[in-house]
């Protein structure tokens, strides 16, 4: 036996035991000839103290001195009481360290290009690539437990519940999440290629047929798009599908779920039924689809009292069919110039043109680059408007509806951090329902499925599909917690013929539908059960779960935001062997 117990384990109970130990160099202090080593593992750290004369020998104590930081020993040893004084309350094994006799020395160690510390300043490009160093950080072997704790009530939680736990494949074709597809070419059969799944949807749909009525998966999705804090390339779902459901039987269970994960786990309460929002509703009050309601700052539409202004920036937003929204923030004249301009860049990032600020003094006194053109009886009715008071900021933003919604948006947001108004441990999920069925697509020229194909339309909105589209909606429900979509999921389309008539109704040419989805299409004409689903984003629920700002800390092996992986090299370049044998040429090759 290598160990008798970890490093987390020894308490004033195991005095004068003679232990092993084993575990990694996490500092080491000379003190007058006396040598102590912090010994860490995954459980906890143990003090080791090697001191001349006692229980080392004097060649222990000499290799114990030149120890360097991270490498893998074992030593055995005595417990001991530490003296009076030395304790240390904020560990577990505080109140003894461990007497060395022997040490063996069973992985050499280079000097760490990491510190292994709990707070760390590394590039994320090197903590990635020394991802083994990073590990071995408190924080994120903490993470990793939690992940794990996390999957555990998800599945306990599921499986109470009659659900059953199926794989779906990896090498697939095409599926209709929207993003760009990863593909894997086929030797068998060149020139063709296999997807990865962007999520297992076509796969559940089909499971219900199969009659497997609850079916749930930790399901790992691939999708080729532009990487942020809340999006890799790779990640996981928590996807899961149930027969003869309603839109309430599935929120129900994810509601559930979540308020025990948020008890285990965090250890608070959260009142249920959660929240609903309408999309509409959603919009026009936080501008946003996933509002962050840990506070409140919400959005006025502003556009009738300011449509004969004499500020063309209003006016012109007004005459071209767009709005005007602003937010009042309270005690926002406080902010400085540069914390100003911050909120103007969101506003532009966010696809707006830019932010009408206006600094509110006492007796109504408004300034802000804006003031001198709004002479027209703007003032009063602003102030009016949004029951503004000395000190507070006013922001607007004229545009289109839907571009001043969400520029305003991501201000409100930018302007709640700024202003520290997010509450601390504070957990405010909510469903956003009544989603339109499709989209406008500006740049193809055609409507688009909001979530995927399959989303079936509210039946009152039916008749619209071919005259109006975007005014179906779709029965369809988002899970939003603390201003992060966490989930997506939706009653499906069981007939056939319903499936087929949304193709066409979202320009999906009868061919293509047939290629690329027949298969499903077939399915469903088998005796296709009504079933419907959800999938929730399992590294942002970990993320949320731990209190980080990003999905790569909660993911082992994240990739970087070009998507490569630092650790492994990927992607990487193949032999032109492997490429011949695939039937591929590279461009730009003879
Ligand atoms: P959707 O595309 O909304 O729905 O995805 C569901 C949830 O998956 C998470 N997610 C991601 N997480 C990290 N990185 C990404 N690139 C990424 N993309 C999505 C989000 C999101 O809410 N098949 C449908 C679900 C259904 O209808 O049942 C689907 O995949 O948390």
């Amino acid at each position: 036996m290598l160990r008798t117990h970890t490093a987390g384990e020894l308490r004033i109970e195991h005095e004068g035991e003679e232990v092993a130990l084993c575990g990694w160099v996490s500092s080491r202090r000379d003190h007058k000839g006396t040598v102590f080593v912090d010994l860490r593992d995954r459980y906890g750290l143990t003090q080791l103290v090697f001191r001349r004369g006692e229980a080392g020998d004097a060649l222990v104590v000499e290799r114990g001195s030149v120890l360097p930081l991270e490498t893998c020993i074992r030593v055995t040893g005595v417990v001991s009481p530490r003296p009076e004084g030395l304790r240390n309350p904020r560990l577990p094994t505080g109140d003894i360290e461990v007497l060395v006799r022997e040490l063996e020395v069973l992985g050499p160690a280079r000097t760490p290009p990491l510190d292994i510390e709990d707070e760390i300043e590394a590039a994320d490009e090197m903590r990635m690539r020394y991802r083994y160093l990073d590990l071995r950080r408190r924080p994120m072997a903490r993470i990793l437990a939690k992940r794990h704790l996390v999957s555990r009530i998800i599945r306990a939680h599921l499986e109470a519940r009659d659900f059953l736990e199926v794989e779906t494949p990896l090498l697939t074709r095409s599926t209709p999440e929207g993003a760009r597809d990863y593909l894997v070419p086929s030797r068998e059969r060149k020139g063709r290629f296999y997807a990865l799944p962007q999520s297992p949807q076509i796969f559940k749909q089909i499971l219900m047929v199969a009659g497997v009525d609850r079916y749930y998966q930790l399901a790992r999705c691939f999708r080729d798009e532009d990487l942020r804090a809340d999006r890799q390339p790779e990640f996981t779902q928590l996807d899961l599908e149930m027969s003869f459901v309603s839109e309430e039987d599935v929120m129900e269970l994810v509601e559930g779920l979540l308020a025990e994960l948020l008890r285990e786990v965090r250890g608070v309460e959260v009142a249920r039924p959660f929240p609903r929002l309408s999309y509409r509703e959603a919009m026009l009050r936080y501008g946003s689809d996933k509002p962050d309601l840990r506070y409140d700052l919400p959005l006025r539409d502003v556009t009738e009292g300011l449509s004969s202004s004499g500020f063309r920036v209003f006016s012109a937003a007004v005459e071209s069919g767009g709005r005007i929204r602003g937010i009042r923030l309270e005690g926002g004249a406080a902010l400085s110039r540069r914390e100003i301009e911050g909120l103007e860049e969101t506003a532009r990032e966010n696809g707006g043109r830019g932010l009408v600020w206006l600094k509110v003094a006492a007796g109504g006194e408004v300034s802000g680059p804006a003031a001198k053109f709004l002479t027209g009886g703007e003032i009063p009715f602003l102030l009016r408007e949004f029951e503004a008071e000395a000190g507070d900021l006013l922001l607007l933003a004229a545009d289109r509806e839907q571009v001043a919604a969400e520029a305003l948006g991501a201000v409100r947001a930018a302007a709640a951090r700024v202003r520290s108004l997010i509450p601390a441990e504070t957990w405010r999920p909510l469903w956003v329902v009544d989603f339109p069925l499709v989209e406008w697509n500006e740049e193809e020229g055609r409507f688009d499925p909001r979530h995927h194909p399959f989303t079936a339309p509210r039946p009152e909105d039916l008749d619209l599909l071919e005259s109006d589209p975007a005014a179906v909606r779709a029965r369809a429900y988002d899970l939003v917690l603390n201003g992060v979509e966490l989930g997506g999921g939706s009653i499906r389309i069981h007939r056939p013929d319903l499936q087929e008539r949304v193709f066409r109704g979202i320009g999906i040419p009868e061919a293509e539908a047939r290629d690329k989805f027949g298969f499903l299409l077939d399915a469903l004409s088998y005796g296709a059960p009504p079933h419907g689903g959800i999938a929730v984003g399992l590294d942002r629920l970990v993320m949320l779960l731990a209190g980080v700002g990003s999905i790569r800390e909660v993911i082992p092996f994240p990739k970087t935001t070009t998507a490569a992986c630092p650790l492994s090299g990927a992607p990487a370049e193949v032999s032109p062997r492997q490429l011949e044998e695939l039937g591929i040429r590279l461009a730009g090759e003879e």
